[in-house]
């Protein structure tokens, strides 16, 4: 008779939205974290972070963590998370981190009263803020990091770009004074314990071994994200033929799926003009910037302006989505 779920015991576990309840393989930067904001529970101000590595190795997961942990521990904290991507200008940020604290925002609230609304925040309560800004390189300038650090606030900043703040100016450099703590990719091993420790929750006993989740390590690249997604892949195949276990012929073909994620994670963020600008680009072998306009504002019914395309054009070279030969005015734009 079919036996449903003999692989898959819990298949949210699996999904990105799942926060694991231990991190493991990340105890040094853990206690470098925890020294650098213990003074808030305090109500003192903490030393700010700057937490960077590659994709995949834990950097938002250790983040919410130590922001949830901080919530718990102390009623005079309040912290809150902004991811930059969808919130890349100063005046979103500040938005988004005045929303969060539960104070009024006008549509049309200008830049100004919003920095005071923000200013005023610590001195009005008697709590202390501590201000993650996720994808910080993606922020299209850094003057909020000196809002932020000049108001008393606790910065933690991430990026997968170790530089992502050595160009920021110096009097936003002398206010943040933040302690990098470095995410490197994981080990092989590493990774296959965060995998076997996903296996175990996830799966039915059994269903993985210990060599195979070592396979698994050894094509994800360090990449955490990866490495569980093609556990998930392989786990669902393996259901769907009714086998009880997850075999080789399994992993390889869940590799051939998960090894594009990095490349659609950042497509599955951009917008609709974006993409349709991106298809643009990729269908052509070369084309100028005045080209790509003319075709995007005939295939769309209301198309953005000119000036916003070349602002897409600059952040799809940030990404590594598309290239560009040419001095500028002759530059012409091809897809990655
Ligand atoms: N040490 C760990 N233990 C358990 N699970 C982990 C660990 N590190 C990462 N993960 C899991 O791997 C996935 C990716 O982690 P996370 O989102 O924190 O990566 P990131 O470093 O923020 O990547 P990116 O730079 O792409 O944003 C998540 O599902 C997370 O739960
Ligand atoms: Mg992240």
């Amino acid at each position: 008779m079919f036996d449903e779920n003999v692989v898959i015991a819990n298949e949210s576990i699996l999904l990105e939205s799942h926060s694991p309840e231990d991190i493991i393989h990340r105890e040094g930067q853990k206690q470098v974290l925890i020294e650098c904001v213990k003074p808030a529970s305090s109500g003192k101000r903490i030393r700010n972070v700057f937490i960077y590595g590659p994709p995949g190795t834990g950097k938002t997961l250790m983040t919410k963590w130590i922001l949830s942990e901080l919530e718990k521990g102390a009623n005079r904290v309040k912290t809150i998370y902004v991811n930059c991507w969808s919130r890349s200008t100063s005046y979103n940020v500040l938005g988004e981190i005045l929303q969060q604290a539960e104070i009024f925002v006008s549509p049309r609230e200008s830049m100004v009263s919003m920095i005071r609304k923000f200013e005023n925040l610590s001195k009005q309560t008697d709590k202390k803020f501590i201000i993650a800004l996720d994808e910080v390189d993606q922020l299209e300038s850094n003057e909020v990091l000196y809002d932020i650090s000049r108001s008393g606030s606790g910065l933690v900043c991430i990026s997968n770009n170790p530089y992502a703040l050595s160009n920021v100016d110096d009097r936003i450099k002398s206010s943040l004074q933040v302690e990098g703590i470095e995410f490197p990719a994981y080990s092989i091993d590493q990774m296959a314990d965060i995998i076997g420790q996903r296996a175990k929750y996830a799966l039915a006993p059994n269903a993985i071994t210990r060599d195979d989740t070592k396979v698994i390590a050894r094509m994800c690249n360090g990449d955490a994200r990866v490495g569980i997604e093609m556990l998930r892949k392989a786990a669902l195949m393996a259901e769907n033929e009714n086998k009880k276990k997850i075999s080789a012929d399994h992993i390889k073909k869940a590799f051939n799926e998960a090894k594009f994620m990095r490349k659609n994670k950042v497509e599955a963020r951009l917008n609709e003009d974006e993409m349709e600008i991106l298809k643009i680009i990729r269908s052509a072998n070369k084309i100028n910037a005045s080209g790509i306009y003319e075709q995007y504002s005939k295939k769309v019914s209301s198309p953005v302006t000119e000036r916003a395309v070349r602002k897409y054009l600059k952040k799809f070279a940030k990404l590594g989505l598309i290239k560009h030969e040419g001095d500028v005015r002759w530059r012409e734009y091809l897809a990655v």
